[in-house]
């Protein structure tokens, strides 16, 4: 009886050190891909020995989620694992601190397989406060094969041949331009037309210097006129649209084009659907590659089950097999660069040539739209005027105007 409890005694003391990781994980990934791609994580953090509580806030691009975030931290409640990318995670690291995650990070040699620019995303102060899961290309277009044959129409590489191939198209009784409505998605569209048709430096000086000249410039009133005809190829009913909805209607043949990074890419993936057969993927028109790497942060939290969890996640989110599959269901890329990408489809082949190619010549640039350029105050300025003026007659004159105004009163 004694030594049965003893036994039972010293189980009992060590059994914190058993206890399973554990992690409740804050993330936007509710379409039927991203849905696809998150599960693989759960599965791998399950087979660990870990306990995972899903906390999905629906709303595409994740604004909902930073809302949800915010709440959750305010009320002293913060999530283990969050996604969360771009300058966000620096601005949380000052706000409220983020778990140290380095010795995950230098136990696994991320630093070997990381391109510099992706590591400095998830630094904070030099030490590693976050992981990062993928790149996506923002701007894309992608197309209704069948649809551009019959009105042969090549993929445009000019924002005057894509507006040539939409009037086509309209006359056709087709819907040019799948899009939804929603203030980050038509954001998404702005900074691929700022890129195409300002290129490279210009995007840089708009949308990540900010200066106050680009912002009103000639260059910029141009910029708005093309949303203003773009805004003549939408449907009717675009208003609120979710984006994978968007990409259902150019999968259905309800639309030609899309304008969207390659998360769409695994809204047609996961319907079967086949790049070159079924649809098509082409840089929107002009030089120049949006990244928008997808990470986890990780909010310092007490008890053990939920360290082991953030540190089983990071490991788990950065390991070779975790990237490949993750990213063949996502559309995108992985972060890591010692991933074979044979089993990836050409768009993600040629997603990655585009990279470094544009890497070495100083055109990767970051996405605005997706959280990756500027602190959040300054890209909300932005993100309100494009999506009024969308919304509305507002003239490019006034629209850079109030472009000026609105980033000088952010800062
Ligand atoms: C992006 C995110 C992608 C994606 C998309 C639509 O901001 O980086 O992973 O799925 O929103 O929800």
């Amino acid at each position: 009886m004694k030594s049965v409890l003893a036994a039972s005694t010293a189980l009992m003391v060590a059994a914190p050190a058993f206890a399973e990781p554990a992690a409740e994980v804050l993330h936007w990934w509710t379409s039927g891909s991203e849905a696809k791609s998150i599960a693989v994580l759960q599965e791998e953090f399950k087979e660990n020995g870990g306990t995972w509580t899903d906390m999905p806030v629906a709303g595409g691009g994740g604004d909902a989620a930073m809302t949800a975030l915010r709440a959750r931290v305010l009320s002293g409640n913060a999530p283990t694992a969050v996604q969360l990318k771009g300058p966000a995670i620096q601005e949380w690291y000052e706000e409220t601190g983020l778990a140290d995650i380095s010795a995950v990070a230098e136990e696994n040699g991320w630093a070997d397989v990381l391109p510099d620019a992706i590591a400095d995303h998830m630094k904070c102060e030099g030490k590693w406060c976050a992981a990062p899961v993928n790149v996506h290309r923002v701007n894309w277009i992608w197309g209704n094969k069948q649809i551009l044959d019959e009105q042969g129409i090549e993929m445009p590489t000019t924002w005057d041949e894509f507006n040539a191939a939409a009037e086509t198209l309209k006359e056709a009784g087709i819907t040019p331009l799948a899009h939804g409505g929603q203030a980050w998605q038509d954001a998404t569209v702005f900074e691929t037309v700022v890129l195409g048709l300002g290129g490279p430096e210009f995007y840089k000086a708009a949308l990540i210097d900010l200066d106050p000249e680009a912002l009103k410039s000639d260059r910029m009133k141009e910029v708005f006129d093309e949303m203003r005809i773009l805004r003549g190829y939408v449907d009717d009913n675009f208003s609120g649209r979710d984006w994978n909805l968007a990409t259902a209607m150019v999968m259905n043949g309800e639309a030609a084009f899309q304008i969207m990074g390659d998360w769409a890419k695994g809204e047609f993936l996961a319907a079967d659907k086949v790049p070159g057969t079924d649809f098509v993927c082409a840089p929107t028109p002009g030089d120049g590659y949006l990244y928008n790497v997808d990470s986890f942060a990780f909010f310092e939290v007490d008890g053990q089950d939920k360290q082991d969890g953030q540190a089983l996640l990071a490991k788990l989110i950065m390991g070779p097999n975790f990237q490949k599959v993750f990213n063949l269901n996502k559309g995108s890329i992985p972060a890591r660069t010692d991933v074979a990408l044979d089993d990836f489809d050409d768009c993600a082949k040629a997603s990655y040539d585009d990279m470094q190619a544009d890497s070495a010549d100083g055109s990767l640039l970051p996405s605005y739209a997706h959280g990756m350029a500027l602190r959040g105050a300054q890209a909300g300025a932005i993100t309100d005027v494009v999506t009024a003026h969308f919304n509305s007659d507002m003239s490019s004159e006034d629209a850079v105007q109030q472009l000026a105004d609105a980033v000088a009163a952010s800062m």
